[in-house]
Formats: structure tokens, C-alpha cells, sequence
């Protein structure tokens, strides 16, 4: 009989439990796999970003790949320096854009979801808890 993965939970509202928060230390960031995708998440002052886990520029892995480095809410790719801005995607050096996902804090997990109709949040919510 198949296990079933307790991060990969289903919730109602479309979350999906993806981490502990307590795997989130410092800003070294950590990746999962949710569906076909590869997320990162990054824990930042009080809050927590996730995302897809590819450089808008060549593709690169971000978190887990070569290196992406963050500093204060911001994190750039190890390649070509290009800078994201966690809590929005945007970056701030070049044309690309983080797809984002929306992050909820609940009982010490993480739980992620897609938003909008291109399936990504336009930027990181606050959360409570
Ligand atoms: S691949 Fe990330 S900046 Fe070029």
C-alpha cells in the first residue's frame, strides 16, 4: 500500500502544505516539489516567499542550484546577477519577473498556493500566525 505524502496534503482551499516552518532557517532557502513544479521558499523577516524555482533569464535554478544569495528581501541569481525582489517577483536589475505563489503560515507548516489565471500569485501576502 502506497504512503501518502504529508506535503503534499490537499487542503479545501486549494493550500497545499509544503514544508515545516521550522525547516526555514536562516536565508539559505530550501526547494519542493508541488506537482510538475520545482518551489523554492525563502524565509524573510516574519514572512515566507515561494516560488517557482527558475531565473526568468536562462532558466537557472535559484535556491539549491548554483547559489542564488539572498540579502534583505531580495535574491540574486548566481549566473548574472539578475535581482529579484521577493515579496513582489519583480526584478530589479533586468526584465524578468519570480512567478510567486501565495504562502499561508498555519499550525507551524507551510501551505502554498497558485492564484491567479496564469496560475501564479503577483506577489507574497502577509500571513498571520
Ligand atoms: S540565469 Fe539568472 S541572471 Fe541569468
Amino acid at each position: 500500500m502506497a504512503m501518502s505524502d504529508p506535503f503534499q496534503e490537499l487542503n479545501p482551499d486549494g493550500y497545499t502544505k509544503v514544508a515545516d516552518l521550522s525547516e526555514l532557517i536562516g536565508k539559505k532557502g530550501i526547494v519542493r516539489k508541488l506537482g510538475d513544479d520545482e518551489i523554492a521558499l525563502v524565509r524573510l523577516e516574519g514572512k515566507v516567499a515561494a516560488f517557482i524555482n527558475i531565473c526568468p533569464h536562462q532558466h537557472t535554478r535559484l535556491i539549491n542550484g548554483y547559489g542564488g544569495q539572498v540579502s534583505g528581501l531580495n535574491l540574486t541569481c548566481p549566473m548574472h546577477g539578475w535581482t529579484y525582489n521577493l515579496e513582489t517577483g519583480v526584478c530589479i536589475n533586468g526584465s524578468g519577473k519570480l512567478k510567486m505563489l501565495e504562502v499561508i503560515i498555519q499550525d507551524g507548516h507551510v501551505l502554498v498556493r497558485k492564484m491567479n489565471p496564469a496560475g501564479f500569485h503577483d506577489g507574497m501576502l502577509e500571513h498571520g500566525k
